[in-house]
């Protein structure tokens, strides 16, 4: 008999990063990160879509010394750090089984190279995991989400030196140490492919302190540096906390040819194999060659210790967990009308629709990434982000009518449904911003993922009342039924 629906222990939730809700960017001794960093931006250019997460050197050394909240809205989030409590009740509410949020490295190491940890960061998560366990939400924890201590970022430009691996290395064992038993599932990097497209926001890198001619060379030298620091946080993570499972974690950017014109087709198999190159290393345990060839033919040389091919290759992960919003399209051909997606620009798919913000809304592309993904890895698969950013509009008696976003997340979970249907190992899924949080792209609070609406606006005026949308009770209605009831 041919099995129907999902699994029956299917982890339903949502997923929240630590820079774009808690807030409290000063508060019990939290250090400066790479989030504190960064300005509201509206009204993104397509011309510029891609630059416009690079930061500068002048810019920062600015903005470090600036101790207002006003123009950088990371610094004040939706002030989960206080209101936890509340949010939590919320999404027990909805049924959740499971919550993915990140920990802040620079909470618990302000500067990233401290000797002790700041215990009053250790038991803010505490606290939070406690509760997540008393209502029985299982939490899945990211350990570096686009928010590394600034100051490594200043002292080592992020990533690029070595050292930093032994800083990232402590700060997990400390967090494994202090949230065994409250915690079993684990990511290292959140979305480790987004190096290449914003390296200040992912791994602290100042584009400007690149050597010239060399910034290649160092993006892909610092992501070295996070391979071999997932690895070992994984066989870390495997020795201290028994049944521990650790995930990597992609953006799944499944991109399809223009046309059936084989150098459309070529081009985008380049492409999705460039995505995936991210995801092998961390399951296969090694470099694929394609990409070794890519290194020599732009004379890109990784320094590499003796051993670190053996490190990479004995610890593997568990589990691949991956975003995906939309998907992308490729040409050969230049000066086809282009679109925005996920920081990154594709050519225009006519089929497909986009959200306000240009990403285009592909739900069968969904199943397509399922498909793949565990064709290719044949690891459990969990997909802790996907949703859609939209302008909300609050009726006069407080309601919130969001069908668009009932629409979108029917559809993807229909097609979630026959990619098990079909065999895929599918064990979760949790939504990005299951309330209404900081954009990352671009610090926007207008641009909303949740079921649940948080009054306030870009310039950070408003209550912070919570309230729920028509999609806080249909997602309830889906975790209630399994996924049955759409
Ligand atoms: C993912 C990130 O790339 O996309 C999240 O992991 C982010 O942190 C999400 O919020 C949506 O992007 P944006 O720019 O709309 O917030």
């Amino acid at each position: 008999m041919t099995k129907k629906g999902f699994p029956k222990n299917f982890l339903w939730g949502g997923a929240l990063a630590a820079n774009q809700v808690e807030g409290a960017w000063n508060i019990d001794g939290k250090g400066l990160s790479v989030a504190d960093m960064a300005t509201y931006r509206s009204n993104l250019s397509l011309d510029d879509y891609e630059g416009h997460m690079a930061i500068s050197s002048d810019f920062i050394e600015k903005a470090r010394k600036d101790k207002d909240d006003k123009v950088y809205p990371k610094r004040r989030g939706i002030d989960f750090y206080h209101r936890y409590k509340e949010d939590l009740a919320l999404f027990a509410e909805m049924g959740f089984k499971v919550l993915r949020i990140s920990i802040a490295w620079s909470r618990i190491f302000p500067t990233g190279e401290e000797l002790e940890p700041n215990e009053k960061g250790l038991q803010f998560y505490e606290n939070l995991f406690t509760e997540m366990k008393r209502l029985g939400i299982e939490p899945i924890v990211t350990l570096s989400h686009y928010e590394m201590p600034l100051e490594l970022s200043l002292k080592y430009n992020g990533w690029v030196e070595r050292k930093v691996i032994d800083d990232f290395v402590l700060f997990c064992n400390v967090c494994f140490h202090r949230y065994k038993d409250l915690v079993k599932y684990w990511l290292t990097f959140n979305e480790i492919d987004s190096i290449n497209r914003h390296s200040f926001t992912t791994a602290g890198i100042i584009p400007d302190r690149c050597p010239e001619g060399k910034e290649d060379e160092t993006i892909y030298q610092a992501l070295h540096h996070q391979f071999v620091a997932s690895a070992l946080v994984t066989a870390n993570c495997h020795r201290i906390i028994e049944g521990s499972q650790v995930g990597c974690m992609l953006t799944k950017l499944t991109t399809y040819p223009y046309t059936c014109n084989p150098n459309d087709v070529e081009i985008t198999l380049k492409k999705n194999l460039h995505n995936y190159f991210y995801a092998d290393v961390q399951v296969f345990g090694e470099y694929p060659v394609m990409i070794e060839r890519m290194f020599e033919r732009n004379n890109i040389q990784i320094k590499m210790e003796p051993n670190d091919r053996e490190i990479l290759r004995n610890h593997t992960v568990d589990f691949v967990s991956f975003s995906y919003y939309m998907s992308l399209t490729e040409s050969a051909e230049d000066g086809l009308e282009k679109t925005a997606g996920n920081t990154i620009m594709g050519v225009k798919n006519p089929h497909l629709p986009s959200t306000e913000w240009g990403w285009q809304i592909d739900p069968v592309g969904l199943k397509i990434s399922l498909i793949e993904l565990y064709d290719r890895y044949k690891k459990p698969l969990i997909i802790v982000e996907n949703g859609m950013g939209a302008v909300d509009k609050v009726e006069e008696d407080g309601s919130i009518h969001d069908d668009y976003r009932i629409n979108y997340f029917r559809e993807h979970f229909k097609q979630m449904k026959e990619a098990v249907e079909d065999g895929v190992d599918l064990f979760g899924y949790t939504s990005w911003g299951p309330i209404d949080l900081i954009s990352a792209g671009t610090s926007q609070m207008s641009k909303r993922y949740g079921f649940i609406y948080v009054d306030q606006d870009d310039e950070g005026n408003g209550t912070l009342n919570r309230r729920r949308k028509d999609s806080f009770y249909w997602y309830k209605k889906v975790i209630e039924s399994n996924g049955e009831d759409l």
